[in-house]
């Protein structure tokens, strides 16, 4: 079989390792590996009439030797983007494509994709990304394309699956950077709001809070009001006998009675932690470090578990190629690896299951029992 793989989204650390056991494992029966670079962006700019410029922009070789020593490192060898050939917009659109659109777009170029799928010969293509990038590998399985998906997000928001790879390295360095804080905090008596990345779901939010033993922890799901924050923050910081207080705030959360925030993957972040931040020293004249996590989280090396996710839903998404499945997530369900039905990526959204986990009126994590519950407790 001749299969590409191809990374899409933000970066996550794991994904070099996950790429490394796919093609390690499907050698193994003598089976070839075309990388495709920066996402589906890769095709997009294929152009069959320029073969060789087209190769050089789009395609990464991948066999063992070549794979040998990329695990050692975090981000994608494969490089990635957001491109959604569903919806192009005029600067992505290589020129060559440009004179068959029609309107001032953005534009559905399908169409291509499935011929260069035909010209390059792809026996099956495995997605390795978000909900943003197995979308667009949906559509592809429903234009007869045999795909297959691996969830990877830090923000760990994939519906069908308790885990996405990245989440446990972006906690494990959250949790690191908020025990940090703490001296520049505890040692000026402030108030620290530390905004993690979280665009719709407000789970790197709570497990961080949860981990680190932040006093607060605000997330996407539910609005907050900045004066009960502030009110509580303030006693917070007057029980401590180290004078001082922490706050987790998911960048995708809102003040009541705001607009939720704009969906564009591609918009900046909103800058709510400093907001906040600014609100709470207006109400209090507390000294507050507003300090936001952002790529910090999802940067350098992968922890052993997303080293162990990304091998073995590697292992898996290989096995279901080589055995001709088309159509499948690989995950995990209730803790257990397993593959699923790629149709379970549209039919919900995962977000913090709130009722079972935060109280909405403390603003922080509670978690009362976790007899029955995955590693990431949802
Ligand atoms: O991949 C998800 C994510 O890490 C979000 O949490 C965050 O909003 C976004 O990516 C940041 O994306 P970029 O790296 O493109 O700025």
């Amino acid at each position: 079989m001749r299969i590409g793989i191809l990374t899409g989204g933000g970066d996550v650390p794991g994904v070099n390792r996950c790429l490394k056991a796919f093609v390690e494992r499907v050698a193994l029966d003598g089976h070839e590996v075309i990388g495709i670079r920066r996402g589906w962006a890769g095709l997009v700019d294929y152009d069959l009439d320029d073969p060789e410029g087209s190769a050089e922009r789009s395609l990464y070789a991948l066999d063992v030797e070549r794979v040998r020593t990329i695990d050692r490192s975090g981000g994608t060898v494969l490089h990635t983007s957001r491109v959604d050939p569903s919806r192009v917009e005029p600067f992505e659109l290589p020129h060559f494509l440009a004179h068959r659109q029609l309107g001032d777009g953005p534009y559905d170029v399908t169409a291509h994709i499935l011929t260069v799928v035909d010209g390059l010969q792809l026996d099956a293509i495995v997605a390795i990304g978000g909900h943003d990038t197995l979308v667009y590998a949906l559509r592809l399985h429903h234009e007869g394309v045999p795909v297959i998906g691996i969830p990877k997000t830090m923000d760990n928001d994939v519906h069908g699956t308790d885990y996405c790879l990245g989440f446990s390295t972006a906690v494990t360095r959250s949790v690191e950077f908020i025990h940090q804080l703490r001296t520049s905090t505890g040692s000026h008596e402030r108030i620290a709001v530390v905004e993690l990345f979280g665009r719709h779901s407000g789970e790197t939010s709570l497990v961080a809070a949860y981990l680190a033993s932040a006093d607060r922890a605000l997330i996407c799901e539910v609005p907050f009001d900045p004066e009960r924050l502030a009110a509580l923050l303030v006693e917070d910081r007057r029980r401590n006998p180290s004078r001082y207080s922490m706050v987790t705030i998911s960048e995708g959360a809102r003040m009541m009675g705001e607009e939720p925030p704009v969906v564009d993957p591609l918009a900046p972040s909103s800058g709510i932690g400093a907001a906040t931040g600014a609100f709470i020293t207006h109400l209090t004249g507390q000294d507050v470090i507003a300090q936001s996590l952002g790529h910090l989280m999802r940067s350098g090396r992968p922890d052993s578990l997303d080293l162990m996710a990304a091998t073995n839903f590697a292992v898996m998404a290989a096995d279901l190629t080589v055995d001709d499945e088309r159509g499948r997530l690989v995950g995990l369900q209730s803790g257990t690896y397993g593959d699923m039905d790629l149709e379970v990526i549209d039919q919900g959204v995962k977000r913090v299951d709130v009722a079972a986990l935060y109280d909405a009126d403390a603003y922080r994590p509670k978690v009362r029992t976790v007899d029955g519950k995955p590693m990431f407790l949802y």
